[in-house]
């Protein structure tokens, strides 16, 4: 939610950070803005509403000029899109400029206080209190930049992650986090990145420190140093780490969006999330994480698991597996609700945090919550050092690679496939499967890269029948079992890159309610891999087409049924039925994608979404 890109050193600032603004378009795309101090210490800022690429035009005739800058694409919070919403803000004096990801919740008070002092607002932002606040403290006090933000954050309440820079002063960046994430990239000779995420700084160094939250930084030219320290004074030793991630990974390599990058990419990034977890040759599944903290799962009185979005109705399939292969109660919870509603938690619950990005506000507050009864707290999560990662006990990794496209595809089927291999070594562990059941599941799981690969080269037929279906207004997605879940994610990734109204429903539950909306212009997928509630889907399909529905069947490899009473049928190769998720999801994607694009929708950038929700 939101992108930071910053830079200081002996190169031009600003080419680096527009490219750095174009890498980090996904997480925000309402507007864009950059604020560079120039040789003789000038401030300049520019900011648009729209895309990077309207801040790119709007620059063309300026002063861009500079070895020190900060920008930032924005996903509105407080303050409608528009460009004097848009970030950098300028302080009232315009002597600082400051960028920021995040909330503050007390901004009205502070406001008010500034108001009373004299201070104006053009803008409906937080940020801009923000801003003005650090300058008022900084006159006060007649203190150093760093101290005047040192300040202002303490007395802030909220999430942040901020870059600031003054004028007169072009050799002093600084900024700080708190529950909104930030890197800092130590590149060559005395020159230093700033990010929201590594996005835009692998291309030039992959030696980063991960700010903590409470932590500010002072990057100074020519010291070639930076300081750290954290909101109670403490002067903290940077940690350099390195990031496991290439530009490759990044880009979108021939495809024409992202998302169809990331889709047509699951074989691979399943077998990233296997390797050396999925042991074919000994039928075997290693997880250090769950054998090193096996105990925790034994004695668990239950399980919780906590996500939103997509990585939830990973959760959901989570919730069918464990409880039937592990018989250990599970509750899955949306994180938003979890963590307002004063849920029982216990001592020997266990919570599974699952968040792609591992920055979700709201999963991490579910984290909190459960962490301060005592429960023990495992995380699945893709992004290497993300805040779930770090909030929780012990956990694994996707290992997807970055997602970029803002729907999310490969982190929900490496999500799914973590929860299998999960399910598998702990229903070994305690004895829930049997030998037989568990090896040979271990040997299908290894199998469903390739499998996926054959439901991908079906893209050209699944696009050609995705045209027949952009006029509608509504879609009605249905599954059972393992696949109801599945039915959900299909609905969400067709309601948010192509706009049509879409409800996922468990087949059976149609009967209750939704059936009154079928007539001849609904489309109606209908997830039945043939698995023993087979039969009764094919009477629910049946109800369907006697009520003139549209039928899009995903079936197993040879269905004669459906096949023939459906009106268009995409076949899946044969699997176990609690791995056929990571089948049936596929078409499903390829079909949101195919409307959406036919439809003219930017699918990696729909409108009013961005990539993660670091905000409640
Ligand atoms: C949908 C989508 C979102 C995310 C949700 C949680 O395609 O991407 O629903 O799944 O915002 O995000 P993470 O998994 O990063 O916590």
């Amino acid at each position: 939610m939101c992108g930071i890109v910053g830079y200081i050193g002996k190169r031009e600032a600003y080419p680096i950070l527009i490219k750095g603004l174009h890498r980090l378009e996904y997480r925000g795309y309402d507007s864009a803005g950059v604020a560079l101090l120039d040789s003789k210490a000038n401030l300049h800022v520019y900011k648009t509403r729209g895309k990077v690429v309207n801040l790119e035009n709007y620059c063309k005739d300026k002063n861009v000029s500079g070895t020190i800058g900060i920008a930032h694409t924005r996903w509105a919070t407080h303050g409608e899109p528009s460009d004097v919403n848009a970030h950098p803000h300028y302080s009232q004096s315009e002597t600082l400029a400051l960028i920021h990801n995040g909330i503050i919740e007390n901004y009205l008070s502070l406001k008010q206080m500034l108001e009373r002092k004299g201070y104006k607002f053009v803008s409906q932002t937080d940020t801009e209190v923000l801003v003005q606040f650090i300058e008022y403290i900084k006159t006060e006090n007649k203190c150093s930049l760093y101290e005047a933000v040192h300040q202002a954050l303490s007395q802030v309440i909220g999430a942040y992650a901020i870059g600031v820079l003054e004028k007169g002063n072009a050799d002093t960046l600084v900024a700080a986090r708190k529950g909104s994430p930030l890197i800092v990239g130590i590149g060559e000779a005395g020159e230093y990145f700033l990010g929201s995420d590594a996005s835009p700084i692998v291309e030039y160094t992959k030696d980063v420190i991960y700010l903590n939250d409470e932590d500010i930084v002072e990057i100074r030219r020519g010291v070639g140093e930076i300081m750290i320290k954290n909101l109670s004074n403490v002067v903290l030793k940077p940690q350099v780490q390195k990031i496991r991630m290439d530009l490759s990974e990044i880009e979108k390599g021939g495809f024409a969006h992202f998302m169809l990058k990331e889709i047509f990419e699951q074989p691979k990034s399943l077998m990233m999330c296997m390797n050396g977890r999925v042991q074919s040759e000994l039928q075997e599944i290693m997880l250090s994480g769950i054998r090193d903290n096996i105990e925790k799962f034994r004695n668990a009185r239950r399980i919780l698991i906590s996500a939103c979005g997509t990585s939830w109705h990973a959760a959901l399939i989570g919730k069918y597996l464990i409880e039937y292969y592990c018989k250990i109660p599970v509750e899955v919870e949306v994180a938003s609700e979890f963590r307002y509603r004063n849920p029982v938690i216990f001592e020997d619950d266990v919570m599974i945090a699952i968040s792609q990005s591992g920055e979700t506000a709201d999963t991490l507050a579910a984290i909190e919550l459960a962490k301060e009864k005592g429960t023990f707290i495992y995380g699945i999560c893709n992004v290497v050092g993300s805040s779930v990662a770090r909030a929780t006990h012990s956990g694994t990794y996707t290992h997807a690679g970055p997602e970029i496209g803002v729907a999310s595809t490969k982190a929900f089927t490496t999500q799914v496939a973590v929860l299998t291999m999960i399910t598998l070594l702990l229903g070994k562990e305690l004895g829930t499967i049997d030998r037989t059941t568990y090896k040979s599941l271990v040997r299908e799981l290894d199998s469903i890269p390739e499998k996926i690969e054959k439901i991908v080269a079906k893209a050209d037929e699944i696009e050609e029948m995705s045209k027949v279906f952009t006029y509608a207004r509504n879609f009605m997605y249905l599954g059972r079992g393992y696949n109801y879940p599945v039915a959900l994610e299909g609905a969400l990734k067709l309601k948010e890159i192509s706009y049509i109204h879409a409800e996922g429903y468990p087949a059976a539950e149609m009967k209750h309610g939704p059936i009154a909306l079928v007539d001849e212009e609904m489309p109606i997928v209908v997830v039945a891999p043939k698995f023993k509630m087979y039969d009764k889907i094919v009477s629910n399909v049946e109800e369907l087409k006697a009520r003139k529905g549209k039928i899009i069947a995903i079936v197993s490899e040879g269905d004669k049924n459906i096949s023939n009473i459906a009106d268009y049928v995409i076949e899946i190769p044969n699997t176990e039925e609690c791995l056929s998720p990571l089948l049936t999801v596929i078409p499903l994607q390829l079909l949101s994608y195919y409307i959406a694009t036919a439809k003219g929708r930017n699918v990696d950038q729909p409108r009013n979404l961005a990539k993660s929700v670091t905000v409640e």
